[in-house]
């Protein structure tokens, strides 16, 4: 390989790579917008339909101070990852009286890139 091609080659390598996570980070942010921002947001204590997402990775349900529509049904969950996952997919499968009704997302890597934005955004 000429040093040309090389250098090309790592520069091609590195815009793949940059333009690969500045996407994956955009699907995140728009599938959130799409799917959970009319009812979430991640302010502390700025609840709307449903209650505030903040820092809400890692953490037990049911205990945004303030919120008043908690169905009572998710008590005794913690919001792991995996959790996450299985309630975005369908909140059903985690309590049949949920009070979250939304369509599903159906798609495991935007529901990926969604649980990847809760954990960054969360703290904001
Ligand atoms: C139509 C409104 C609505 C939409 C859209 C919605 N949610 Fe919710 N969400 C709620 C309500 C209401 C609750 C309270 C559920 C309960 O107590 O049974 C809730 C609860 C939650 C909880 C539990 C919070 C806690 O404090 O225990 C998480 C996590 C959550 N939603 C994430 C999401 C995500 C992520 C999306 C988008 C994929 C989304 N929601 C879309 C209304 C909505």
């Amino acid at each position: 390989m000429s040093r040309h091609t090389y250098v090309a080659a790592v520069i091609s390598a590195l815009t793949y790579h940059v333009s690969f996570a500045v996407a994956a980070e955009l699907d995140g942010e728009i599938a959130f917008n799409n799917h959970c921002r009319k009812c979430h947001t991640f302010k502390k204590n700025d609840h709307r339909i449903g209650p505030s997402l903040h820092a809400i990775v890692g953490k037990k349900a049911e205990e945004a101070q303030g919120f008043g529509g908690y169905s009572g049904t998710l008590h005794g969950i913690t919001w792991s990852e995996e959790m996450l996952d299985k309630f975005i997919a369908d909140p059903t499968s985690v309590s049949s009286s949920t009070n979250m009704i939304y369509p599903p997302v159906k798609d495991p890597a935007e529901r990926k890139a969604i649980i990847e934005f809760l954990r960054k955004s969360g703290t904001q």
